[in-house]
């Protein structure tokens, strides 16, 4: 496989940061033209941003729907960075969070129905990863890590409920779940015995298509944005 696209999602410190760097560096070792790309949703700096104006973190700073805007606003704008890069560039990506984390965000934070359709209506000009790996770490473990990696905090209120809801999502069918609880060589290993299980197909993508079909999304985005704000 030397082009398309791997996704890991999960939880917050479920370890995406971190298999996704390593995945990358070691389809690169291998001879692919392999690329991490970050889809950041703007919340750490947003936090970062908020406790040094002395509030708890964006949603204190921008209140939780205002921060919710921003994140699906920034992640779309990251992902058709990356996807119109790799369009033109081609290679391997391996992403670190895709749509699917959008949605999960939204469900987890309580958002109305509408904002997800909404999300989904923005979202879906980007093409379907080759392969999503769900990195299915329990949250307890998921909070500890956090705790130690030291920048930022999430209550265990809000770990459940992103885990139950990325279990809740449709596409959590075509999800490949690896076990993240384990040491990170033993998730790596887990991560490349089910690449090597599926072989995911080497594909290209149809940029022009994609850039024929992005037109009427990005015009429905400035209507569809107004509408999300409403709906959260
Ligand atoms: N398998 C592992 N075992 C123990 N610690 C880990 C493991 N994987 C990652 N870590 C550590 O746990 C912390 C969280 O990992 P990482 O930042 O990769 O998670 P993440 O899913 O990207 O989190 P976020 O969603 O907040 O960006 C980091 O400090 C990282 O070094
Ligand atoms: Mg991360």
């Amino acid at each position: 496989m030397n082009s398309g696209m791997i996704a890991l999602v999960g939880i917050d410190g479920s370890g995406k940061t971190t298999q996704a760097h390593r995945l990358a560096d070691e389809l690169r070792a291998e001879g692919l033209d392999a690329s991490y790309r970050r889809n950041a949703g703007g919340r750490h700096w947003f936090g970062v941003l908020a406790r040094r104006l002395g509030r708890a973190d964006g949603d204190a700073l921008l209140g939780r729907r205002g921060m919710l805007l921003v994140e699906a606003v920034l992640r779309w704008l990251a992902i058709l960075r990356t996807v119109l890069r790799r369009a033109f560039a081609g290679g391997l990506v391996v992403m670190d969070r895709y749509a699917f984390c959008q949605y999960a965000s939204l469900r987890a934070r309580g958002a109305k129905p509408g904002a997800e359709r909404f999300a989904r209506l923005a979202y879906r000009l980007f093409p379907r990863p080759d392969v999503t790996f769900f990195l299915d770490v329990t949250p307890d473990v998921a909070h500890d890590r956090i705790e130690a990696r030291g920048y930022d905090s999430e209550t265990m209120d809000y770990l459940n409920a992103a885990r139950a809801a990325y279990c809740s999502l449709p596409e959590a069918r075509d999800f490949v779940v690896i076990d993240a609880n384990g040491t990170p060589d033993e998730v790596s290993a887990a991560i490349h015995a089910e690449l090597a299980r599926l072989g995911v197909p080497a594909r290209g993508r149809n940029v022009g298509g994609m850039i024929l079909a992005g037109g009427p999304v990005v015009a429905a985005l400035a209507v569809a944005g107004h509408q999300l704000a409403e709906a959260l």
